[in-house]
């Protein structure tokens, strides 16, 4: 069960060398460069891995510094900027180094242009004096850096190019994972998922996990389910970009009215918000103002599922407002970023998204937040999988829980099969 739900990505990280695919000299370079650090004749003291998601950027890094015997140390770019707290971060791991008999310990900086601290170029200058006082090999990684604010990093630290992966290299990986997993396939759905992920491999595992995981074989009938989560996607998608990029009220709450309400989505695009808050604002009074907006939209939203029909419009107004003005406009100084949240957020999520309307989610749903009292989106996202796993594993317990939330039969049946 427990390793049914693990994350393909993360299942199939690769270990050795030979398992990073693609991007052959990209490779060679990082190699180059942590075997003269180890030699200690290396020139650069930093470089910066550029190139699209889901490359294997950050998964080169973590293989190599494994083969170049460097313990490694990643700092989060919002971090940066924290002199005090890079220096302990960088004393201890130089530390470590005495202690597990390893060569040193490579700095890792994932992402530096797409999390905070680096939206200006404060940050950036912080991060180059970094590399200029430590001793550590430092690497940084990126998805793209042609913003003009990023030519003075460009200046002191080498680039490494990534490029995407070839779609018939996607394809040979997906394979060797359906033999893994004893799942019999059509080459043709392969090479059809292959060709949707454009070149990101952590995309086409993705989907491949989220039409193929627990199947014993695929068939292209089975990319249906991935269209059908593909226009999901894109619909949510859109809302939140424009909820945490426009400062205007009206074009927000226009969007809002595009997802679909019948479908129950704004849970999940609550959830969704909920998540990306962090993401997008980053002063404190920002994120406690959004997080408030947030609450009070989750708790009009509670009060228009308990209601009839008929009156969902006559609040709707209010929730909007809370998305839009609430946590919009909440955004006062931070300044906008683009974050890319197909790669935040692994597409398998949204398999559970149509169970959910095949089921009578919103029951279920319902009767947690009544006893809990807690919104309908908690009740979903932190309950339903907790008590799926109850559900399965111990009928025993599962009745007395049925009871005390007064399941039906069919929700019982709902709630055993949600999480697989
Ligand atoms: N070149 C690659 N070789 C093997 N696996 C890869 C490669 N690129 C991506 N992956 C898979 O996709 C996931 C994401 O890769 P990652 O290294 O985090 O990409 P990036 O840092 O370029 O966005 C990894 O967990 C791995 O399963
Ligand atoms: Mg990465």
């Amino acid at each position: 069960m427990a390793t049914q739900s693990e994350i393909w990505t993360q299942k199939y990280f690769p270990e050795k060398e030979g398992e990073i695919v693609g991007n052959p000299s990209a490779v060679k370079r990082i190699n180059e460069f942590l075997a003269s650090y180890r030699r200690k004749t290396s020139k650069d003291k930093a470089i910066v891995l550029v190139g699209p998601p889901g490359t294997g950027k950050t998964a080169a890094v973590y293989v190599l510094a494994t083969k170049y015997n460097f313990d490694l140390f990643e700092i989060n770019a919002s971090d940066v900027r924290n002199q005090a707290k890079i220096k302990r971060i960088v004393g201890t791991a130089a530390m470590k180094k005495s202690i597990k008999g390893n060569l040193g310990t490579i700095i890792l900086v994932d992402e530096v242009d797409g999390i905070s601290g680096m939206q200006d170029r404060g940050g950036i200058g912080a991060l180059i004096k970094i590399i200029k006082d430590t001793r550590n090999p430092i690497i940084l990684t990126a998805n793209d850096l042609s913003d003009q604010k990023f030519s003075t990093l460009k200046r002191n630290v080498q680039q490494v190019k990534f490029k995407s992966i070839q779609k018939n290299t996607i394809s040979k990986t997906l394979k060797k994972i359906c033999k893994q997993e004893n799942i019999e396939h059509d080459d043709r759905v392969l090479m059809q998922i292959s060709e949707n992920a454009k070149g990101d491999l952590r995309a086409a595992i993705n989907d491949l996990q989220s039409v193929a995981e627990g199947k014993s074989s695929l068939s292209i009938d089975d990319l249906e389910n991935l269209h059908q989560i593909r226009d999901e996607e894109k619909t949510l998608f859109e809302a939140l970009r424009v909820i945490f990029k426009e400062q205007n009220v009206r074009t927000i709450q226009k969007i809002l009215w595009q997802v679909d309400l019948s479908t129950r989505d704004f849970g999940l695009l609550m959830q969704r918000i909920n998540e990306l808050i962090p993401e997008h604002m980053h002063e404190p009074e920002e994120i406690a103002a959004a997080y408030r907006a947030l609450s009070n939209a989750d708790i009009i939203w509670g009060r228009i599922q308990r209601k009839a029909e008929k009156s969902i419009w006559k609040l709707f107004p209010y929730f909007s407002l809370e998305l839009s003005a609430g946590v919009s406009l909440a955004r006062t100084k931070s300044p906008y970023h683009f974050v890319n949240y197909y790669s935040i957020f692994p597409r398998f999520f949204f398999q559970n998204l149509s169970k959910l309307r095949r089921g009578d989610m919103a029951s279920i749903g319902a009767k947690i937040r009544n006893k809990l009292q807690i919104g309908i989106s908690k009740a979903v996202a932190e309950y339903l999988p907790f008590l799926s796993m109850i559900y399965q594993h111990n009928p025993e317990m599962a009745k007395r829980i049925g009871a005390y939330f007064n399941f039906d039969k069919k929700e019982d049946q709902f709630i055993k099969s949600f999480w697989k």
